[in-house]
């Protein structure tokens, strides 16, 4: 017996956050009865509906993805936008691992395996993340310090790993910088740059954890190899 939303996790059909809101907005039934407590136990023997869908193991698959402009980061999108699971042809319900904005390009991985992209997400395996972003004007060596020193993100004080300056275009008055951070908030490199007066204008993820874009044009993606999947399950170890 495991915790019910490891079960969903397990089955591939969403991440371990994701099993435990549907848990917790009365979608999941176990033996026919809604559930909605996150303690309860179940196991492959229980019958399991999400939505009204019995809950059946599939085969586990893991991608890279280098998204393109455009495209939103979501299984499903209620404005009918491209989704990056629309990019890769798969008949199982991989969903992305972590969020790219919609005009945000670069790195991104996809899978039906809720463990693996538990370890991923979780704050506590700090996960290296580098992106690259052109902002409007040329920083200063004080906007610099200030995003070196600390930014406040929703309370929390986000300091950078890597702070680099790549390009400065006195012409188009644009800088290029990259960034490494380890947490995964939404806008994070956008908010980062706005508080310093910065606005970014473009904006990439070149890395993620040990994984890079090398042979991947916008848009192509490749299945990750067992070697890449297993050395991500020794990251938890
Ligand atoms: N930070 C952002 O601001 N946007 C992204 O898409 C990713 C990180």
């Amino acid at each position: 017996m495991e915790r019910l939303q490891k079960v969903i996790a397990q089955s591939g059909y969403a991440s371990r956050r994701k099993a435990e809101e549907l848990i917790l907005n009365n979608k999941v039934k176990v033996n026919g009865k809604v559930v909605n407590e996150l303690g309860i136990k179940a196991s492959d023997k229980d019958t399991i509906e999400i939505d009204g869908n019995i809950l059946t193991k599939e085969e586990k698959e893991y991608y890279i993805l280098n998204k393109p402009r455009g495209v939103v980061t979501t299984t499903s999108d209620e404005k009918n936008r491209k989704t990056v699971v629309d990019l890769i042809p798969t008949d199982k319900r991989i969903y992305p691992i972590g969020r790219l904005d919609y005009d945000t390009t670069g790195l991104l991985l996809l899978t039906n395996d809720g463990d693996f992209a538990n370890i991923l997400m979780h704050p506590s395996e700090k996960v290296q993340k580098v992106y690259v972003a052109k902002i409007k004007g040329i920083i200063t060596a004080e906007a610099i310090s200030k995003i070196k020193n600390g930014v406040m993100l929703d309370s929390v004080k986000v300091v950078p790993s890597r702070l680099k300056v790549k390009k400065v275009d006195k012409k188009t008055a644009t800088t290029v910088v990259q960034i490494s951070i380890q947490e995964g908030k939404n806008h994070e490199v956008k908010r980062i740059f706005d508080s310093v007066g910065f606005p970014v204008l473009k904006l990439k993820r070149e890395k993620l954890a040990f994984f890079d874009l090398k042979d991947l044009a916008s848009g192509e993606y490749r299945r990750l190899t067992p070697k890449e999947i297993a050395k991500v399950y020794s990251l938890k170890d």
